[in-house]
């Protein structure tokens, strides 16, 4: 437990919590309920990682910071819920500390080790957890953010850097709210990644080249974007802010991890639990043409969790998935199993869920 005056106000392990002053009946997914307490380490190769939480703020950066010049910037997203007893808990949080230590790697930055990463995320979310929303209501979503932050000008990884992890409480990620179908448009002027590059990377730079047509997309009604391969041009990959399931009958097929898309926590666990529900799913490309053809479509993320897919439209065709305005039956079974999983509102025989 830390010794700041938030905290102190807070008791994060039982139901009988003290709570913020919010609406928790109208979350939606912003900065509106920010956390008021981060948490922020520096690496230096010579001292190694050393943090501590502080109240959340601007960071102070060089102009030459390599993140502002150059981009090294890997990210995460995780959730802190509260069980129906109150307490909190975290969905496999060694994952996400595996993946920034992959994305890391492949950025050229020190990884932090698995024990800092997950210091921060858990002090982040005691601290905080008056801001965790009563059970059902949303979640705590975290943000840890690795950014080479030392100073250089030439081309080069940065000298030192830092990991910050902030928090804020949110509700459900597409406007419509959780339940409500997602429209999807294929997006059929830039791809997302190309095969040997860093698709399969949580980087920053992975995210706003996409914005340039998700914008326009959104402008038409659209919640988000789905992208093709870059190598045929006939494959599904993913969607700008979430993976892409496509349910047929009994089977239900996500594309491969091959480096272009997304390693998605709620990805892989999606394919455990619809599996141990009894769908025979399968990891293989999916084309577009099977994908318009599905009985239906769903999503999954941190942010997202599982949407169902109300439409996707390609080439000026729109195939409309289920009934308007009503969750598909498919998407409904895996986003309740895996939100009552998550809540500990049944049982994790998996091990997936962390008391905090
Ligand atoms: C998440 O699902 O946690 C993400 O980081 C995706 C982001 C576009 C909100």
């Amino acid at each position: 437990q830390s010794s700041d005056s938030s905290s102190s106000t807070a008791n994060h392990s039982n139901g009988h919590q003290a709570t913020a002053d919010i609406d928790w009946d109208s979350l939606g997914f912003g900065i509106d309920n920010m956390a008021p307490m981060m948490y922020q380490a520096t690496f230096t190769p010579e001292q190694g990682w050393s943090g501590q939480l502080q109240p959340y703020g601007p960071l102070q950066l060089h102009p030459s910071a390599q993140v502002l010049n150059y981009g090294q910037s890997v990210f995460e997203g995780m959730k802190a819920q509260r069980t129906p007893a109150g307490n909190i808990v975290l969905f496999r949080p060694d994952e996400n500390a595996a993946r920034m230590m992959a994305g890391a790697e492949r950025l050229s930055m020190p990884p932090p080790p698995p024990e800092v990463f997950l210091e921060a995320v858990v002090s982040t979310v005691r601290a905080n957890s008056h801001y965790v929303p009563p059970q059902g209501k949303g979640s705590l979503y975290i943000r840890p953010l690795l950014l080479g932050t030392g100073p250089i000008l030439g081309l080069g990884p940065a000298p030192s850097y830092t990991l910050v992890v902030y928090a804020a409480a949110v509700g459900a990620y597409f406007k419509g709210g959780q339940l409500t179908p997602i429209n999807l448009i294929v997006e059929e002027r830039f791809h997302r990644a190309a095969p040997r590059g860093m698709g399969g990377t949580k980087a920053a730079g992975n995210y706003s080249p996409g914005l340039v047509t998700q914008l326009a997309a959104k402008q038409s009604g659209y919640a988000d974007v789905l992208y093709l391969d870059a190598k045929t041009d006939s494959l599904v990959e993913e969607v700008s802010s979430c993976n892409i399931f496509v349910v047929k009958g009994n089977t239900i097929k996500t594309p491969p991890l091959q480096g272009t898309i997304l390693p998605g926590v709620t990805r892989k666990s999606v394919i455990q639990l619809a599996t141990q529900l009894g769908y025979d799913v399968q990891e293989t490309p999916v084309s577009i043409t099977e994908a318009m053809a599905a009985d239906e479509i769903f999503t999954t993320g941190t942010a997202v969790v599982v949407s169902a897919v109300g439409s996707l439209t390609y080439q000026g065709e729109k195939r409309q998935f289920g009934e308007e305005g009503q969750p598909t039956k498919v998407a409904l079974q895996i986003y309740e199993s895996l939100t009552a999983l998550q809540q500990l509102k049944t049982e994790d025989p998996f091990g997936w869920v962390v008391p905090v």
